[in-house]
């Protein structure tokens, strides 16, 4: 089952009609762990099947030596290409590649002798494999585009692959390389270094689902009807991330068959075992990558103390280096391990964890370490409100690191302790409240265009349909990109204050 990624299929369509007419175009795409890279490449594949030569190779797999990557490249190049299923061997591969012509097949010949060599000959062999798309998409008439998944791994064949793969692709007109991969960082590396293949991509960044898709998913993968407040507590404690929502759902469908129960307090329990029981999927993969980032360090249980902090909420350096006892020149080099692994994001000088839900399992398997999920009830429903508080906090459009900043700014100004606030069924959100003599109600808009009439109203209005509503809360904007003349009037009817991003008043 495939859903949504409409904007992103067309997006890759627009690139593809491109690479039709005759441009050439190459794309990285990024995303997160598990937010479905993989799935999307496959189904834009599916669409470019007919119109290109398009094959899939997982870097994943691939022992980082040049032989098997050439072979497993070329094996895959070929299979696309004539719909013949070479085994991996360059015998196989010379059979298959026959209906390619003289010149595909003396390339992968003289590839094959190549590796006979106990010294391998880096940049030849660079030379020949790199211009064999070109042969392929020559002798077929028909442009390549080669997705290579995982891309970060090819680093590791050797230091100068990249730099090879450059110099003997960036002149080829009718192949485009079409990259993925999930740590962020190892890409930065790729496109900045030595080998500068940045400028030459383009790059297209996958979201998590909003509330919308993920609901379609759930309803994709429920073979019964559950209510929307089942679906609703499903997205806020997955942020719309595609592979939890699946497997929450997974998990939901078996509970319900085995208890004859899909209410709230089943949907919970399902919630809390895929991510804390031993027999979770979501456990699992986030056991996995923990293991793999922190198998990098060689003072493991640093890296792991620091990240049990910052599963208490963000942190600039300072405050890691008081929790942690060391100096703060010490910590800059743990956290600059830790940023690599992508666990870590960092924000202005504040560090958090990158995916809320991985906050949450960190510092609730440790509190409460075997005892998940067959916890007592009362403590099931604290770490379930900690699950949905991580999204419902990263969820605002200024992400983490500038609410922290800017809430510690307020709180001095008006010598105010301030929160952010939500009704448990998530209809109506604050930023911030507080409390001193009335309560203070904070909007924060942080978008670069001024701020219009619209966000005035939708404001009074949540203002009026909240709790608050009867006792006359001052009201309080805050908007990065100011606001037009005509919000500025209708706030000042209603006497809301308006803040500039320096939280100044704005008063014309
Ligand atoms: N568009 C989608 N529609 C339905 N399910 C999806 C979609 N995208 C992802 N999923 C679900 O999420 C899971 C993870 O997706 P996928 O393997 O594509 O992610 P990925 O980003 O390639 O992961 P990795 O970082 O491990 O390579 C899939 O197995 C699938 O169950
Ligand atoms: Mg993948």
């Amino acid at each position: 089952m495939f859903v949504n990624r409409l904007r992103e299929l067309s997006e890759m369509n627009t690139y593809l009609d491109m690479i039709l007419s005759g441009q050439k175009l190459n794309l990285a795409l990024f995303a997160q762990r598990r937010c479905g890279k993989t799935e999307l490449l496959k189904r834009f594949r599916r669409e470019a099947r007919d119109l290109t030569i398009a094959p899939y190779l997982s870097m994943e797999r691939i022992s980082p030596s040049i032989e098997h990557f050439s072979l497993h490249f070329l094996t895959e190049l070929v299979r696309t290409a004539t719909g013949e299923e070479p085994v991996l061997t360059w015998p196989s591969l010379m059979i298959a590649s026959q209906s390619l012509g003289k010149e595909v097949q003396n390339g992968i010949a003289t590839l094959s002798t190549m590796m006979d060599r106990a010294e391998k000959d880096i940049s030849a062999i660079s030379e020949i494999l790199f211009r064999l798309p070109q042969m392929v998409s020559d002798a077929k008439s028909l442009p390549v585009i080669y997705i290579l998944d995982e891309f970060q791994e090819i680093k590791n064949i050797d230091d100068r692959i990249l730099h090879l793969m450059r110099a003997n692709t960036e002149k080829q007109r009718s192949v485009n390389y079409w990259v993925a991969g999930s740590v962020f960082t190892a890409f930065d590396d790729l496109f900045q270094g030595d080998s500068p293949f940045y400028g030459q991509f383009t790059r297209m960044e996958l979201s998590r689902f909003d509330e919308g898709s993920t609901f379609e998913l759930i309803d994709g993968l429920l073979p019964f009807f559950t209510s929307i407040e089942n679906k609703k507590a499903i997205h806020r404690s997955t942020g719309g991330h595609p592979f939890y929502t699946t497997a929450i759902c997974r998990r939901f469908h078996l509970m319900r068959d085995l208890t004859d129960q899909d209410d709230m307090a089943t949907l919970r329990t399902s919630i809390l075992m895929e991510v804390f029981d031993k027999t979770g999927a979501i456990n699992a993969h986030l056991e996995y990558l923990l293991d793999v980032s922190l198998a990098k360090f060689r003072n493991i249980s640093v890296h792991r103390n620091i990240l049990l902090h910052l599963s208490e909420g963000p942190d600039n350096l300072s405050g890691i280096s008081t929790f942690t006892g060391k100096l703060t020149g010490e910590v800059s080099n743990y956290m600059k391990g830790l940023l690599r692994t992508d666990l870590v994001t960092k924000e202005g000088d504040t560090y958090t964890l990158t995916d809320p839900l991985m906050g949450a399992w960190i510092k609730n398997r440790d509190r409460y370490p075997g005892e998940m999920p067959l916890i007592d009830i009362s403590v099931r429903d604290k770490v379930f409100a900690d699950l949905l508080e991580r999204y419902s906090q990263v969820s605002t459009e200024l992400g983490k690191a500038k609410e922290v900043e800017l809430r510690e700014i307020l709180e001095s100004i008006y010598e105010i302790k301030l929160r952010p606030y939500s009704t448990p069924d998530g209809q109506i959100e604050f930023d911030l409240i507080g409390e001193k003599d009335r309560i203070h109600i904070f909007e924060i808009k942080w978008r670069n265009r001024p701020l219009d009439i619209g966000v005035i109203k939708r404001f009074l209005s949540k203002v009026d349909r909240s709790i608050f509503s009867a006792q006359k809360p001052y009201l309080h904007i805050i908007s990065k990109g100011g606001f037009d003349t005509k919000a500025l009037k209708e706030a000042k009817k209603y006497r809301i204050e308006c803040l500039d991003r320096s939280l100044k008043e704005v008063t014309k």
